[in-house]
């Protein structure tokens, strides 16, 4: 089924149109920097029970809530200075901060836990509505729960759009990769929980604190689990295996036509193959989180049953690629 009409141009009309939606405690696709989210009022709980249907996501997966400022989210949260300097360096922006949260946020939105993940968007768009609304909006990635992120309209409207009446389209991504998550519920130990674009090192810097990782082999049964930390998760359909980075097949050891293998860069050997891809012309770290979920989902589409895909060098971004693409594979791992 095509649902591609739910598709709307972010004109004024069909802004007004989808404000008045929310306001309706209607759920919604929207763009936002990092990925599409699906979007709705994160003060009333018919909006939140929707989005945990729609994405068919247990209720035990907390959400992130959108602010327009930091102003709007301290009326929800206990604050503390290191949420205000992560604040002003990295808001608005792909970085969520988990905080103590109060009574306002619905326990629904945080899967009955006390505190709450925060990040005020930096997409015009997202921007645009948030400011046409007075109340937060809690947004998930706008996938059925444990696909890869979207990361174009057409791929919220390709998988949800039968379970919603429109998607804002804000065109590609320009992250293409979920926000870099950190623990702030104890200011004197903060912890990366989901790494993202905003970097382990960025968030030392500003903090002038050595921020921990959260151990990736968490307990994937514990309630407090954040499900984008499930060893198994954003995954394609088809069977992921993970190459070393710089240990794409050379030209006498090319891919069976069956199979799609992806490098970071452009080879030098059988470009003129058609199963062979590449995310970036010189292996740009940026490009490559850019263009990754979006080639993995037309791969999926067009039926490849396995993919083949180069990790990228354990730098920057690269180490958040390599944690999405680490999740992808192990869905066949478990199996
Ligand atoms: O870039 C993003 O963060 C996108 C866009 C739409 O903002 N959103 C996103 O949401 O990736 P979602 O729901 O797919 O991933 C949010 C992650 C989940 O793994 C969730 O468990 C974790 O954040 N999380 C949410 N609230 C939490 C909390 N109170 N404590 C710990 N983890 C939390
Ligand atoms: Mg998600």
């Amino acid at each position: 089924m095509d649902h591609s009409n739910k598709i709307l141009k972010p004109n004024a009309a069909n802004l007004a149109h989808c404000a008045e939606l929310l306001r309706d405690d209607e759920v919604i696709g929207m763009p936002t920097e990092t990925v599409y989210g699906l979007a709705g009022n994160a003060l009333n709980t018919s909006s939140v029970r929707k989005i945990f249907a729609v994405k068919g996501r247990p209720l035990l997966d907390p959400l992130i809530v959108h602010f327009s400022d930091l102003a709007a989210a301290e009326a929800h949260i206990e604050t503390n200075d290191s949420v205000r300097q992560l604040a002003a360096a990295f808001w608005p922006g792909p970085l969520t901060i988990v905080v103590p949260k109060q009574a306002s946020i619905p326990d629904l939105v945080t899967a009955g836990l006390p505190s709450v993940a925060i990040r005020v968007p930096q997409h015009p768009v997202f921007r645009n509505i948030l400011k046409r609304l007075n109340f937060p909006l809690a947004a998930p990635s706008a996938n059925p729960f444990g696909y890869v992120s979207p990361t174009r309209a057409s791929h919220v409207a390709h998988t949800l759009g039968s379970r919603i009446q429109a998607v804002l389209d804000g065109g590609p991504c320009d992250f293409g990769l979920e926000s870099t998550i950190i623990d702030l519920r104890n200011p004197q130990v903060p912890v990366i929980l989901r790494h993202g674009p905003v970097t382990a090192a960025q968030v030392n810097k500003t903090l002038q604190i050595d921020v921990r990782s959260h151990n990736g082999a968490g307990d994937d049964t514990a309630p407090q689990s954040a499900p984008g930390l499930l060893t198994k998760h954003y995954s394609p359909t088809a069977r992921v295996t993970l190459l070393a980075h710089g240990e794409t097949l050379t030209a006498d050891a090319a891919p069976e036509s069956g199979i799609a293998l992806i490098c970071n860069q452009k080879p030098t050997w059988h470009t003129d193959q058609a199963n062979i891809f590449w995310l970036s012309e010189t292996g740009e770290l940026n490009e490559i989180a850019h263009n990754l979920f979006e080639l993995i989902q037309r791969l999926d589409q067009q039926g490849y049953q396995q993919l083949w895909i180069e990790q990228a060098t354990e730098a920057g971004l690269g180490h958040a690629i390599n944690d999405r693409l680490g999740r992808a594979a192990a869905k066949h791992e478990a199996e």
